[in-house]
């Protein structure tokens, strides 16, 4: 080892993120726009980052897949970033529980002309979930909305999902909170639990990577199907 690394400050990581942002990434108005009107309609600004975005982007890419699966819509950032690494026969289904989220991120997926590529459907992701058994399996699975059911939501992607299936959990860091065993914050729990399985349950294959973007400290974790 030569020099220690630095300890980074908010200032050099965000500077880090928008350089990498600004080299690897670029700018995209419809992604862009689905941002500001998620704002404007006033649900929180806790899409994915860029370059987070373009990962999920990538990883639809690297595995080819056709049929994704995606848990906790939003204002539709993600699924947009995904849905445009499908080729022309590829399909996002994407849960959503609240029916006013979905209206914007309805508008967003259209006006960034993947509409036709997404259905949402709307519901309790627990509740709508077991109604995908049956169909083809996905191939990759995002999962992004209440920490708390972590766990269901990843029994259900080795369920609908097949040998080979990538499972991305989003918020597995949380400021390092992750780490903290004696936390009693629910949501906090929820990941550690999911994060548990993922490193027990034989069905998956896993690991988690920290990240420091525009969005602070937070991780996500990345598995496969066995
Ligand atoms: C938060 C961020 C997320 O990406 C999410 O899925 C849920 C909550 C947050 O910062 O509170
Ligand atoms: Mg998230």
């Amino acid at each position: 080892m030569s020099e220690p690394s630095p300890t980074p400050t908010p200032e050099s990581w965000r500077r880090v993120d928008a350089y990498l942002t600004e080299t690897l990434v670029g700018h995209d108005p419809d992604l862009e726009f689905a941002v500001a009107e998620q704002h404007a309609a006033g649900l929180p600004p806790i899409e994915v980052a860029p370059v987070n975005g373009k990962l999920l982007h990538l990883l639809v890419r690297i595995a080819g897949a056709r049929r994704v699966l995606e848990i906790g819509t939003l204002g539709a950032y993600s699924t947009i970033w995904m849905a445009r690494g499908l080729p022309d026969d590829g399909a996002v289904v994407t849960i959503e529980a609240e029916p006013a989220i979905a209206k914007v991120a309805r508008a967003n997926l259209d006006r960034a002309g993947v509409g036709g590529k997404v259905e949402i459907k709307l519901g309790r992701a627990a509740d709508v979930l077991p109604g995908l058994e049956g169909a083809e399996p996905f191939d990759l699975v995002f999962i992004d909305a209440d920490k708390e059911s972590n766990t269901i939501y990843l029994d259900w992607a080795a369920r609908l999902g097949r040998p080979g299936t990538v499972v991305v959990v989003d918020n597995t860091v949380r400021g390092g909170e992750v780490a903290n065993p004696a936390t009693t914050n629910s949501q906090i729990i929820g990941v550690q639990r999911g994060l548990e399985m993922l490193g027990r349950d034989p069905r998956f294959d896993a690991t988690a990577l920290q990240t420091l973007d525009l969005k602070g400290w937070d991780g996500v974790a990345i598995a496969v199907v066995v």
